[in-house]
């Protein structure tokens, strides 16, 4: 399967989607050693050095696409569970992020494109070697094991999404959400959002977050929720 292996990017991100818009097919996928303008969510950028993993995935699920809304929870399932057998304890974090315990070791950014030929790109960025200076609640794979082969990590990663893309195209979001929800170290915690704060409870099928604040349950659909300790 398609892997483009690059020394130096802009973003991995930008080149998945060319490849996407040249017609690559599902699951083609592009590694950087590190990228000159990695891009996290709402306009952030994401510090990519040298001794990280960039990943993108070029993904055509065949499942409706109200249910991509799940791609990010499902690439972080795919993530954590690619780290689980070198003991790294790694979770979900709704929506986007992968943690250890309290501190994030990488993140996920979903872009999509909805015409004729549809496809999502699902951008995965982990710290490995370190984690970025300016950023004190990351933390690094290599503070925790003993560092991976990057390469080997990101064609887990990628086999792993796919596997998880393939459940959601055969049986919808019930087929996943299970796992989803096992990942997810969120569930059960106190969250803090805009000005609220509640109790997490549950991802629903639209991949929206189920809190309970004030005995109400409110859905949040997008945007960041913080833990609080
Ligand atoms: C976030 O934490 O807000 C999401 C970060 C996503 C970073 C990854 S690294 C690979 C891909 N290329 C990018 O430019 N961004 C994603």
């Amino acid at each position: 399967m398609l892997l483009v292996e690059k020394e130096e990017t802009q973003s991995t991100n930008d080149d998945a989607r060319a490849l996407a818009l040249g017609g690559a097919p599902h699951g083609a996928a592009v590694l950087a050693a590190r990228q000159r303008s990695g891009r996290g969510r709402d306009g952030r950028s994401f510090a990519s050095p040298a001794g990280g993993l960039y990943l993108s995935v070029v993904l055509r699920p065949r499942a409706p696409v109200a249910t991509w809304r799940l791609l990010p929870l499902l690439a972080g399932v795919a993530t954590a569970s690619a780290l689980r057998p070198s003991g790294v304890p790694a979770e979900v974090k709704w929506p986007n992020d992968v943690m250890l315990g309290a501190k994030k070791l990488g993140g996920i950014l979903v872009e999509s494109r909805l015409d004729a030929r549809p496809f999502a790109i699902v951008g995965i960025g982990l710290n490995v070697a370190r984690a970025p200076e300016a950023v004190p609640e990351a933390t690094a794979l290599a503070a925790h094991a003993r560092a991976p082969d990057v390469r080997a990590l990101a064609e887990a990663v990628r086999a792993g999404l796919l596997a998880r893309v393939a459940r959601l195209d055969e049986g919808g979001a019930r087929a996943v959400l299970p796992e989803v929800r096992a990942y997810c170290g969120t569930l059960g915690r106190r969250v803090v959002w805009e000005k609220m704060e509640g109790v997490a409870l549950d991802v629903d099928e639209d991949g929206a977050l189920l809190v309970e604040t004030l005995g109400q349950k409110r859905r949040i659909v997008v945007g960041d929720v913080r833990v609080a300790q």
